[in-house]
């Protein structure tokens, strides 16, 4: 079984390229109802992407309801270039055997320009020959570290992780454009339920995950964050992410 969270598309294309490779199945976190029975999986897997250097947080939510079976655990992040100590932190709460990186396109919109199609094309495709390696290792049951943690990694994962954790989560700079029609697809979609929409336009709550998916995703190019996203692309796997 192997479980995922996904803001932009990046870590669902992972873990259904995983689950295919390992005759395996991918569920989603934020869509589960109940956790399946777990008790006879002889391998559990996490794929999700990196946050600030840490892992989501509805992520290590999440690996706290799972019960210690004897499966072999396995985890992947996606990340736009550096997980820093992300997977270090999971393991402090679940026990993984392997943990892996997977360097991905980057979506955090916000906060800097995202990837040209070049370099979109470049990562999925090292990203398909690395899942590939990281399926075969699963098979074997290997026990691997293999993340790109980048400099200055520890300092990242505790001090700027709890910065985001603690700050930068606010929906306040979220705002619509008159371009947007509507159709509420940005409310429906939101895996914090932080979205709803007011006389036809979205209102967001206080605070959420940041995964990032409603900007990216409005059909309308509707939603900005602030000044910056303006003059930047948006990113979701589904739509630039399709290299064949
Ligand atoms: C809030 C936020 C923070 C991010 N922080 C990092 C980071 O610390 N390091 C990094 O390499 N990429 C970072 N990224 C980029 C994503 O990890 C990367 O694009 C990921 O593959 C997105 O996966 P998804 O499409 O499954 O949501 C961040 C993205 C978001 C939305
Ligand atoms: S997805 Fe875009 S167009 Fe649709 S309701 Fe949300 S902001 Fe408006
Ligand atoms: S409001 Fe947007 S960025 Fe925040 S969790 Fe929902 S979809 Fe993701």
């Amino acid at each position: 079984m192997i479980f995922y969270f996904s803001g932009t598309g990046n870590s669902r294309w992972a873990a259904q390229q995983l689950a295919t490779l390992l005759e395996d199945t991918a569920l989603d976190i934020s869509q589960l109802r109940q956790l399946p029975d777990l008790t006879a999986q002889l391998q559990i897997g996490l794929v999700f992407p990196v946050y600030a250097w840490g892992p989501p947080e509805p992520v290590l939510h999440f690996v706290k309801s799972l019960p210690r079976t004897k499966a072999f655990c396995f985890a992947v992040c996606t990340c736009g270039s550096q997980a820093g100590h992300a997977m270090k932190k999971l393991a402090q709460i679940w026990p993984v055997n392997s943990s892996y990186s997977l360097v991905m396109p980057n979506n955090y919109v916000i906060g800097s320009d995202l990837d040209d199609q070049q370099t979109i094309r470049c990562k999925i495709l090292a990203a398909q020959k690395e899942i590939k390696s990281i399926a075969i290792e699963i098979r074997e049951r290997k026990s691997v570290y293999r993340v790109a943690e980048g400099s200055l990694a520890g300092l990242k994962t505790t001090v700027v992780n709890y910065g985001f954790n603690r700050y930068a989560r606010g929906t306040g700079a979220f705002h619509v454009e008159d371009t947007c029609n509507g159709c509420g697809l940005c409310a429906r979609n939101c895996p914090a339920h932080t979205i709803s929409l007011k006389d036809g336009k979205p209102v967001w709550a206080k605070k959420c995950f940041q995964c990032l998916r409603c900007i990216n995703e409005c059909p309308q190019r509707a939603i900005e964050y602030g000044k910056a996203t303006k003059t930047r692309g948006r990113y979701t796997f589904e739509k630039n992410g399709n290299i064949d």
